[in-house]
């Protein structure tokens, strides 16, 4: 069976056309203000009510363009997903063995994780799955997902070297695996891990560098056999009992500490600052940006806590801190991958020389992270250098600023960067905001109610 083919031309964003935005100068930023859920665990979330028969429902599901693409994605695999409120879904799952096959490209937009998820789960499947994305998610890596996708029993039946737009034709009887993963990513590693739900026998998945657990906190949440041992000084061993019987479940999303970054470093950098973040997830795998902040003298206090999935939730306040320098170690990476750019933006107003260590996965993100990051500050008169895989930049305790940065179809690239202009002398401008919509839907909206000078060029 052959998937309906697509045109050639990349998805456009869906969220409309390219939007400048411009931050200036900002009176303090004060009140209180709830984080949009995690994206990685609204993917999960979504996935893994596909996979179990019956109603799951899900309470503070991210509503951002990524998000909304798996679910669109989960529906053409058989799931039916009802809106019950904001960000309240019912979802009717089909099943492990039971998906539809898709009768039309699965476009996943910009979201990388949507697509390498999802790819394992039909990687499990007979069916036939057309995966497209933009024109960001087109250059993307897809081989370190497919690799073991394929030895699991998966095919590639037309690809551009691995990239999207690719034809996948999963296995009809998966085999399980040892990986012992190349790079420590947790796409690679869930991808894996999803596959193995159809497999028999124990799926197993070695990484040395832990790297985000949500998929196997899920994966027990829903019933699945799973057990996590240590391997090495930094990793983990994990192993699943394949073909298990998932049950449907309620998942409560906590808000996402990757987005609550950016009013947390703004609120940092602009004097005055005294903000409350509401409902942010403390996974140890996920607050490495906080630990690193905190070492740079930042004031984040933990004013409450709570449970919610297994999960602990905080809410946080911060206020306007005198920054210093620091060494961030490489083995720090997975913890705060996606945190190096607004880092890099504190960095710039701390006084003294920050190294980030490590940083080789920020080439593959939504854009060339790491050449952005670097192209921005100097756009903004700081200076920076990159060394091999670090990155340093030398803080001067202030930021001219003045630039406009170039984007690159990057949600993060936009965010620090509009954070960068409510303290810099000058206004920066990003030249397309419209990706934010991927993953902090409302986010120049949310800034401005809570004193941030951020408006359309
Ligand atoms: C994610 C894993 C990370 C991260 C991405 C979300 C996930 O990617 O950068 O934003 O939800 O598993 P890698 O697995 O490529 O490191």
């Amino acid at each position: 069976m052959q998937a309906t083919s697509t045109s050639k031309a990349p998805s456009q964003s869906t969220h409309g056309t390219v939007a400048p935005l411009v931050a200036r100068g900002s009176r303090p930023l004060t009140g209180r203000a709830r984080m949009p859920g995690d994206k990685s665990i609204s993917h999960r979330a979504l996935l893994l009510s596909l996979l179990a028969v019956g109603r799951s429902e899900i309470e503070g599901l991210l509503e951002g363009e990524d998000v909304l693409a798996t679910m669109r994605a989960c529906r053409a695999l058989g799931a039916s997903a009802e809106r019950t409120g904001p960000g309240a879904y019912r979802i009717h799952g089909a099943g492990i063995g039971t998906l539809l096959q898709p009768t039309e490209a699965l476009d996943f937009g910009n979201a990388g994780t949507g697509t390498r998820l999802t790819m394992g789960v039909v990687a499990g499947h007979g069916i036939d799955a057309r995966f497209d994305g933009d024109a960001s998610l087109r250059r993307r890596p897809m081989r370190r997902v497919l690799d073991p996708l394929m030895r699991m029993g998966a095919e590639i039946v037309e690809s551009d070297e691995g990239r999207l737009p690719l034809l996948l034709r999963g296995a009809r009887d998966p085999l399980p695996i040892e990986f012992e993963s190349p790079v420590a990513s947790a796409q690679v590693k869930s991808a894996v891990l999803l596959c193995g739900l159809a497999a028999p026998g124990t799926t197993t998945v070695i990484e040395k560098e832990a790297t985000r657990d949500h998929t196997e906190r899920m994966l027990r949440h829903f019933g699945a056999q799973i057990s996590v041992t240590k391997h090495g000084a930094h990793g983990s061993r994990i192993a699943l009992t394949g073909r298990p019987e998932l049950a449907p479940q309620k998942i409560v999303v906590p808000g996402d500490p990757s987005s609550a970054a950016f009013p947390l470093v703004a609120a940092l950098i602009v004097r005055g600052s005294d903000l409350v973040l509401e409902g942010v997830l403390a996974n140890p795998l996920r607050t490495g940006l906080f630990d690193t902040l905190r070492e740079m003298g930042a004031s984040i206090e933990e004013v409450a806590r709570h449970d919610a999935g297994g999960e602990s939730v905080l809410d946080l306040r911060v206020r306007a801190s005198s920054l210093k320098g620091v060494d961030v170690p490489p083995e720090r990476a997975p913890s705060m991958i996606d945190e190096y750019p607004v880092l890099a933006v504190a960095a710039s107003f701390a006084e003294g020389r920050t190294r980030m260590r490590g940083l080789a996965e920020l080439r593959v993100k939504e854009s060339d992270r790491l050449a952005a990051i670097a192209d921005g500050l100097r756009a903004n008169g700081v200076d920076c250098e990159i060394m091999g895989d670090d990155l340093i930049v030398e803080g001067r305790g202030r930021a001219k600023g003045g630039g406009t940065v170039a984007t690159h179809m990057d949600h993060r690239i936009a965010m620090s960067f509009l954070v960068m202009g409510l303290a810099s002398e000058k206004p920066v401008t990003v030249d397309d905001s419209s990706f934010v919509a991927t993953s902090f839907p409302g986010f120049a909206e949310l800034m401005t109610s809570l004193g941030a000078d951020i408006a359309a060029r």
